[in-house]
């Protein structure tokens, strides 16, 4: 519910790939955000006003001389509400238009009033995509600060068809959402380094728990905060490293100085670390689930019969995918989340995941490491293992810092 208390106004423009902004609708508030959908005129040749009202629960606008608010003009009491105005799909007209300032329309009206930021996400046939008037608008909207996602390449809905203009996917453009509408990071102050020893290494920590969707309004998830991972960023930050932490779902309060890429699913936990390459080093403290549903349901799954299965798929081990791959990070150190058996489990994971150090805590009992604001931990490396006493969260971050700076020099 990282968004919950935002309002959202989402233009759905004229192209096919408006039925993906049904879809984003739900996606948008599943994150706790009031989705206001705007369907332009040409939008509903492709998805129906009613499809939109029925999935947000909220009036949807198209035209600049209709609605229910007597007393103040209809896109004005609109846009006073909203904190972001997503345009998907941008079409070639709407981005052309929007540079040129035109308010031809409701959704035109909207966007020149907005006093909020605006993010595009461009859908179009790459004929048109690569036009020099489109690629122009597109220049002066950004100078004029306006934000952007995709659009990607790949096949287009014409048959034989490819090239640069198919929409962003859906978990992207909540990606790049949830970037432009949560804090930003403030830079670190050097009364607040205690040291330099990692100046210039860049460092990916992984945090949380994924959350893997069932149907739209239940999912598979875990008890991990993102604690110990903030600990550890914030504690690398200090020591000179510049940092980045791709944060699945948290309950923590994430550090105010760290750059954050919020992510949801394991699926999309590897895009982002992958993104985040080349790196020095790279630490996994996010708890992420082992297992998705195959295909997750679009509609609520109904109460049917007495018993029930779901098909689940393994998801990708990032940790293991990262650590052999071409583009590994000198140090890569890794959690084992255990119940039982501990120190042979997390040697089993240095060796099968290919880290250089497993970090191994106990998740069972009293004592779990989830939800705490204290961790017992072994570190267990190819050459031994240390054993450390129950500290803070903060305290161990601070503690396995050095042990990752000796670590990363022995290299
Ligand atoms: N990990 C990962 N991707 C996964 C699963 C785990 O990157 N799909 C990482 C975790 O961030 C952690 C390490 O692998 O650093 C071990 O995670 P853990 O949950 O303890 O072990 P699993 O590999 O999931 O194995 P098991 O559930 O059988 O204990």
């Amino acid at each position: 519910m990282i968004l919950k208390h935002k309002a959202i106004g989402l233009i759905i423009g004229g192209g096919i790939a408006a039925y993906k902004s049904l879809d984003l609708i739900r996606r948008l508030q599943d994150c706790g955000a009031a989705v206001h959908v705007i369907l332009t005129p040409a939008a509903q040749q492709f998805v129906t006003k009613l499809s939109a009202a029925a999935l947000s629960h909220l009036p949807v606008q198209s035209s600049l001389f209709e609605g229910e608010h007597s007393e103040d003009i209809n896109h004005i009491a609109l846009v006073n509400k909203l904190d972001l105005i997503i345009v998907a799909p941008a079409t070639a007209n709407r981005l052309a238009s929007t540079a040129a300032g035109l308010a031809q329309d409701f959704a035109g009206a909207l966007l020149l009033a907005a006093t909020c930021p605006v993010l595009f996400a461009p859908a179009m046939n790459p004929n048109m995509w690569a036009k020099p008037q489109i690629q122009r608008a597109i220049h002066r909207l950004q100078q004029d600060g306006y934000a952007f996602i995709g659009p990607n390449s790949g096949a287009m809905a014409e048959k034989h068809c490819e090239g640069m203009g198919r929409m962003s996917e859906v978990p992207e453009i909540v990606s790049k959402t949830k970037q432009l509408l949560l804090p930003k990071a403030t830079p670190i102050t050097n009364q607040e380094l205690t040291s330099q020893e990692l100046k210039g290494k860049k460092f990916i920590v992984t945090t949380g728990a994924t959350l893997e969707p069932i149907d739209p309004v239940r999912y598979i998830s875990n008890y991990s905060s993102g604690k110990q991972g903030f600990a550890i960023a914030e504690a690398l930050q200090k020591r000179g490293a510049s940092v980045v932490v791709v944060c699945g779902i948290v309950s923590a309060a994430a550090p105010k100085h760290i750059e954050l890429v919020h992510v949801t699913t394991a699926a999309e936990m590897l895009d982002a670390v992958t993104e985040q390459l080349p790196a020095d080093g790279a630490i996994f403290a996010a708890a992420v689930c082992d297992w998705r549903v195959a295909t997750a349901a679009d509609q609520k799954l109904k109460k049917q019969g007495e018993t029930m299965q779901l098909h689940m798929v393994k998801n990708p081990d990032i940790l293991q995918i990262i650590a052999t791959s071409p583009g590994r990070p000198k140090l890569v150190v890794g959690f084992a989340a255990e119940t039982e058996n501990h120190l042979v489990n997390a040697r089993a994971k240095l060796h099968a995941k290919q880290a250089d150090i497993i970090i191994v805590n106990n998740v069972a009992g009293a004592d779990s490491a989830f939800n705490s604001d204290y961790n017992q931990i072994s570190i267990v490396e190819a050459t031994g293992e240390q054993h450390l006493p129950k500290l803070s969260k903060q305290e161990l971050g601070q503690k396995l810092t050095d042990f990752i700076i000796t670590a990363y020099n022995n290299l």
